[in-house]
């Protein structure tokens, strides 16, 4: 069996003289959870809908489990949570799970999704009296319900509450344990810190970095925190560059770095804030993709 679940290959979709993506190419191996990561407008949900065989491409290909996105085999084979709308605005949540629930041949229990997705006191309700993030839950139910072994997330988790994102985080964790392979749309860095086994980042329709959380926050050597500004911080066989309170000591790597930072800021009285000797994702997100707002 062919290893990698998803591939995409030089993509390319253009709207009218706008190209939202620019020859973009990813692969995502089964059974993995994969972040893709941009900024607003950088193709993420294009990606992900011509790769659900809801929008075409004006070139490049997709494959997904093997097949052309819009070949009926893969369908029932893939799950799909749409970054909005989804349900039928009459039907009631328990209603609407059970009927996807009907399509499948293996459904998993709707009534114990509903339960794990803490929508049980709504479950009389027509999808359109849910709450925007009740709805979203129940969209997360909707794509899973059939035992997909590739589910299309974009951005599952927004507008959901902490603990709504929590149960969402569990419940694409027990995905991964059960071999489904997960495409997710986010913009929280956490969100893809604590699922993600790759993470690719892409920015104006192109790819601009992939690799494990780990590889892409790795920062040999550099020693990074918060204190009071203009702090005459000086380390042997370092260098120490300051914005507005924010410290970034690059030396030798290892313990004998860390030490040397938390020595001097103890001989003068400091207490650094927000210490890290990783790069958050965050962080890399922003180099990558640069702190200009997007339009
Ligand atoms: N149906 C459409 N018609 C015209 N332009 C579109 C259409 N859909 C998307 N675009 C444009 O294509 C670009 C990529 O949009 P897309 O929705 O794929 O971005 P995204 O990465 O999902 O953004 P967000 O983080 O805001 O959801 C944007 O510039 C957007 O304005
Ligand atoms: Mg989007």
């Amino acid at each position: 069996m062919n290893d990698t679940a998803l591939e995409v290959v030089d993509l390319v979709k253009r709207y009218d003289t706008r190209t939202a993506l620019d020859g973009l190419s990813f692969d995502v191996g089964r059974g993995t959870v994969c972040a893709l990561l941009g900024p607003n407008g950088a193709g993420k949900t294009s990606t992900v809908e011509i790769a659900e065989g809801f929008r075409t491409a004006d070139g490049g290909s997709v494959t997904v489990l093997g097949h052309r996105p819009q070949d009926p085999a893969v369908r029932p084979r893939v799950g799909v949570m749409p970054q909005s709308g989804g349900g039928y605005p009459g039907l009631k949540a328990a209603e609407l799970l059970d009927l996807f629930a009907a399509f499948h041949a293996h459904p998993l229990d709707p009534s114990d999704l509903i339960e794990r997705l803490g929508l049980g006191e709504v479950a009389g309700t027509p999808f359109r009296r849910l709450s925007g993030g009740q709805q979203q839950r129940l969209s997360l139910a909707m794509a899973v319900v059939g035992r997909p072994e590739l589910v299309f997330l974009d951005e599952p988790t927004a507008g959901l509450d902490p603990q709504a994102r929590r149960a969402t985080w569990e419940l694409i964790e027990a995905l991964r344990h059960d071999g489904v392979t997960v495409l997710l749309t986010t913009h929280l860095m956490d969100e893809a810190e604590q699922l993600a086994d790759d993470v690719v980042v892409i920015d104006h329709g192109r790819l601009v970095a992939r690799g494990t959380v780990a590889a892409l926050t790795h920062s040999d050597g550099e020693i990074r925190f918060r204190a009071a500004p203009g702090l005459a911080l000086e380390i042997a066989g370092a260098t120490v560059t300051e914005t507005e309170g924010r410290y970034l000591v690059r030396g030798l790597a290892g313990p004998a770095l860390l030490a040397a930072v938390t020595g001097w800021c103890a001989t003068h009285g400091v207490m650094p804030q927000d210490l890290q000797t990783q790069r958050s994702l965050e962080d890399v997100f922003l180099d990558l993709t640069g702190r200009d707002l997007r339009s």
